[in-house]
């Protein structure tokens, strides 16, 4: 029983970011568990390899270039994901732009951008694709009819130096999926956020790159490694799928024990 209400037969997902990356893990653990995927990101080719990865789940995948820095291209790619799989049950917002450079050197430009990437497309996409689930009636009795999975970060509840304007929108990140889970639950979408650790990807290839530096993060993480993107499966196929009807305006923490740690070793 349990293991039906994980299932997403049926249910359709759009994942911001699904072309590499942590985005791409989550869009592929979404189509393991039987959801239609529909992934957003501007590079076409990489979106073609990740929706052949997508695809060998056996489930459709579509694939739709957009730079989510323009709104109406943002906004112009849930309408077009919800039309071409017929629905729109399920979104998850993973991509996102950093920015490393001490505040001193941040200029109105760069905050722009990572303000416009990270956290104006995020809010307009969930509200948009709000109104896309509110076209459907719920299931069953519970009466949920969808689920949006936002992606927070250790920067959202403390400060790392030289990432100050991602750290702020990511804190943006994590309290509109709150305000959002309020308003909307009422009228049965959940809203939740993943909090990944730190991972081994491209976004952070410059920590990585660094032997010393990535040692020290690792000597930092209880369970002792970096994330992978399949650490996120399980995480991203309970929020969006019933198993979780009952769980809205969370933060749910996949860091391999960081923040349990405290002040630090
Ligand atoms: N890696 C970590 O340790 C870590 C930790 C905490 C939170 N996170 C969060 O997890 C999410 C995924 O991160 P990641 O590490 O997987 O990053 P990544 O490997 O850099 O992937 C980012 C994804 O977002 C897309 N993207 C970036 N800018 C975009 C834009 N302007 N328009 C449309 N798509 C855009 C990229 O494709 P294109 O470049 O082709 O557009 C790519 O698909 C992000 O929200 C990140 O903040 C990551």
């Amino acid at each position: 029983m349990i293991l039906d209400r994980l299932r997403l037969d049926g249910k359709a997902a759009l994942v911001t970011g699904g072309s590499q990356g942590l985005g791409l893990g989550m869009a592929r653990a979404l189509a393991e568990a039987g959801a239609d995927v529909a992934i957003v990101a501007r590079g076409e080719e990489r979106l073609a390899a990740a929706a052949r990865e997508i695809g060998a789940t056996g489930r459709r995948v579509m694939t739709f270039a957009a730079d989510l820095g323009d709104l109406d291209a943002a906004l112009q790619a849930v309408d077009d994901a919800a039309a071409a799989l017929g629905r729109l049950d399920i979104l998850v917002t993973a991509a996102a732009a950093q920015l490393r450079k001490p505040v001193l050197e941040v200029t109105p430009e760069e905050w722009d951008r990572m303000v416009a990437v990270d956290l104006r497309a995020v809010y307009f996409m969930c509200q948009r694709a709000a109104r896309k689930m509110l076209e459907h009636d719920p299931p069953d009795d519970r009466q949920i009819r969808g689920k949006i999975v936002n992606i927070s970060s250790l920067t959202a509840v403390g400060a790392w130096p030289n990432v100050s304007v991602y750290g702020t929108v990511k804190g943006g990140v994590t309290q509109m999926t709150k305000a959002m889970a309020l308003e909307w639950a009422p009228l049965g979408i959940c809203v939740n956020a993943i909090g990944p650790g730190t991972f081994h990807t491209e976004l952070t290839e410059a920590l990585y790159a660094d032997p010393e530096r990535s040692a020290r993060i690792v000597s930092r993480i209880p369970l002792g490694r970096p994330g992978v993107p399949e650490d996120l499966a399980g995480a991203v196929v309970y929020l969006a799928s019933p198993a979780s009807d009952y769980v809205t305006g969370q933060v749910l923490w996949v860091d391999g024990g960081y923040l349990v740690l405290g002040a630090g070793l």
